[in-house]
């Protein structure tokens, strides 16, 4: 793990911060590139898990577009350089601008989720005198096999449209003048482990692919999301998630034809690559005589443990103590939920001892917030450490 190989220069850098290890990063994009070519997939980066300029420029060099879930975010790729037809844009509630921005970039689809977003990009791009090329995100009713908060294709999901919806409007979308439906998008859900769920999706996928075009429509290319989970437990296992493993089930149980087939990844792309490096700052026991160690990081530079129960790997990069204690590990911020981990053993922890949070290249700065007026954390990269 790099903090641990780099930890006494690590103490020139003011906490909390993102260290990311741009070698494994561009491992990793190594890794993905090589195996989607042997099938000729299209990859694109879910540029809400991490939009660090730094990172993004190394996506890109590696030639992914990108998926994004706002105009902003569209924004962001655009002005980062990436083609706007290697960019698709989801998400559920799309506001008039956005789309109207969207319709202006000629993207390579608008991933609509809705019968009524359909009719209003129909209705936009003919203001702007244009046709906008569109997916259909479609609820596929599939048990992602992961933690509820991050399940996004069961039937009762607000995300994607239901399949029985557009059998009912088949004819009314196929009508409409301004949008050309090429594809259609689904994303089941993060942090997927269980890899039969997505011969589950292909299954489901090619029924509805076949329905659907024996009603007239014609799909150029189907999108199946993200969603491949990486190691959090123990991260240095596999620092490079197993991408040959799901390429080869989607190869094998996708009905392709001649259609490209499209990925969305996120989390396996940058998650592994990035700690958030954090200073104790207090040691404390409680009445009940919880040990309470207070770390310089909390919820606000880092939510997935508050916000879903998530599980980082923590360890103390600087004690040079060889006992170990079970503490909990606690951040500044004003709300009990604020707890990283509860009973983490590690070693004998002191004041000014640096601390890693694991795996948090992914959805950690990109839902930093301000709570408390803290300041957003910084960033420090491999490459930069001297
Ligand atoms: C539509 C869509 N595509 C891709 C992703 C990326 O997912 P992951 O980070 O699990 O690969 C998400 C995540 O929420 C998403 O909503």
């Amino acid at each position: 793990m790099l903090s641990r190989q780099l930890a006494q220069k690590l103490r020139a850098y003011e906490t909390p911060f993102y260290l990311y290890d741009m070698a494994l990063l561009r491992q990793t994009l190594e890794s993905v590139v090589y195996e989607s070519k042997r099938y000729g997939y299209h990859l694109h980066y879910a540029i809400k898990a991490n939009y660090d300029d730094r990172l993004l420029a190394v996506i890109r060099e590696y030639g992914l577009g990108i998926d994004c879930a706002s105009g902003n975010e569209l924004r962001k790729a655009i002005e980062a350089g990436f083609d706007p037809q290697q960019i698709v844009y989801a998400g559920v509630g799309k506001r008039d601008k956005e789309l109207r921005y969207a319709i202006s970039q000629k993207i390579l689809a608008i991933n609509a989720e809705s019968i009524e977003e359909l009719y209003l990009i129909d209705q936009l791009s003919a203001e702007a005198g244009c046709k906008t090329d569109v997916a259909l995100r479609i609820n596929p009713d599939i048990d992602p096999k992961t933690n509820h908060c991050i399940d996004t294709g069961q039937a009762d999901s607000k995300f994607g449209i239901s399949y029985e919806e557009i059998l009912e409007q088949a004819e009314a979308l196929k009508a409409l003048p301004n949008i050309n439906i090429v594809g259609i998008h689904l994303h089941i859900g993060s942090q997927i482990r269980e890899l039969h769920v997505f011969e589950n999706m292909c299954n489901k996928v090619n029924v509805i692919v076949e329905n659907l075009e024996s009603l007239g429509f014609s799909f150029r290319f189907v999108d199946v999301g993200g969603g491949l989970g990486v190691n959090y437990d123990v991260p240095e296992n596999e620092p490079i998630p197993n991408f040959a493993s799901l390429f080869s089930i989607i190869h094998n149980h996708l009905k392709v034809g001649d259609r490209e087939v499209h990925f969305e990844f996120g989390r396996a792309i940058v998650a592994e690559c990035g700690e958030l490096i954090t200073s104790v700052l207090f040691n404390k026991t409680t009445a009940t005589g919880r040990r309470l160690v207070i770390v310089d990081a909390s919820m606000t530079e880092l939510i997935r443990p508050a916000l879903y129960g998530s599980y980082h790997n923590i360890e103390n990069i600087t004690s040079e103590e060889t006992l170990t204690s079970k503490y909990t590990i606690v951040g500044t911020a004003c709300e009990s939920t604020d707890v990283f981990q509860e009973n983490v053993s590690l070693k004998r922890t002191k004041r000014g001892d640096l601390i890693s949070l694991k795996s948090a290249g992914a959805y950690g700065m990109s839902m930093a917030s301000r709570y408390n007026l803290h300041d957003l954390p910084g960033a420090v990269y491999s490459d930069e450490i001297e």
